[in-house]
């Protein structure tokens, strides 16, 4: 899958997304991410991507013709078809099922804004969709671009190299993971469950179930009262 993400700081992303598991999924090639530099694309003298807001008002709005040719780039280089998703608190939450919605594209494209946004008439432009990581408000697109590269990613087949552990995790089901234990089997007097010592994996399976339940029950009951 190739992800590509637009920004005018494309270091902030390529840096965060070059570690772990996605900096592995990156480096085997099951995974791209390619971090579009919006300035490269600007065609003022300068290298400008912002200017004042009509109207007046606060700050300064990205304007229309860098984003405009650094989304069609990025098509270009995808192949074509690659939604343009637009990072915005005014977007549609993001979640888990959106995530896995995005990990059956071929490819994505995520468009970051900055300072007071960017003019209205190059979203309705190009953008397909836009996304929201929650109610609150960035200085820019590219943590919740982060994010949603984060949790798209590793849904990628092979690159948890588990598929059982996308399977029995948090969301998954609409419940929230199960509680997980490692060796030693006594640490500060706490002891791991007898269950998960017994080697009876259908038991162990009904107890997992059983936690998530209870968790999810008490953690989150609004994940319950959704489904
Ligand atoms: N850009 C600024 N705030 C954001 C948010 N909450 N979600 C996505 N993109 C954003």
């Amino acid at each position: 899958m190739e992800i590509y993400i637009l920004t005018l700081f494309p270091e902030m992303v390529t840096d965060a997304l070059s570690h772990s598991i996605v900096g592995r999924a990156a480096a085997s090639g099951k995974l791209r991410i390619h971090a579009l530099n919006i300035r490269d694309y600007s065609t003022d003298a300068h290298k400008k991507v912002d200017d004042y807001p009509y109207g007046g008002g606060a700050g300064m709005v990205m304007f229309c013709q860098p984003i405009y040719d650094c989304v069609n780039a990025a098509k270009e280089m995808s192949g074509g078809d690659a939604p343009v998703i637009y990072m915005s608190p005014q977007g549609e939450r993001f979640d888990q099922g959106i995530a896995k919605e995005l990990s059956g594209n071929q490819s994505i494209i995520l468009l970051c804004g900055h300072y007071e946004g960017i003019d209205e008439r190059v979203i309705e432009e190009v953008v397909d969709r836009q996304i929201s990581i929650g109610d609150y408000v960035l200085t820019g697109g590219e943590l919740a671009a982060m994010v949603v590269a984060d949790a798209v990613a590793r849904l990628v087949p092979g690159v948890l190299h588990n598929d059982q552990s996308a399977a029995g995790e948090s969301f998954e089901n609409d419940l929230l993971e199960y509680p997980q234990y490692t060796r030693p089997r006594v640490w500060r007097d706490r002891e791991v469950p007898e269950i998960l010592l017994s080697g009876d994996h259908a038991k162990v399976d009904a107890w997992r179930y059983e936690q998530s339940v209870e968790r999810t029950k008490r953690l989150r009951p609004d994940l319950l009262r959704e489904g």
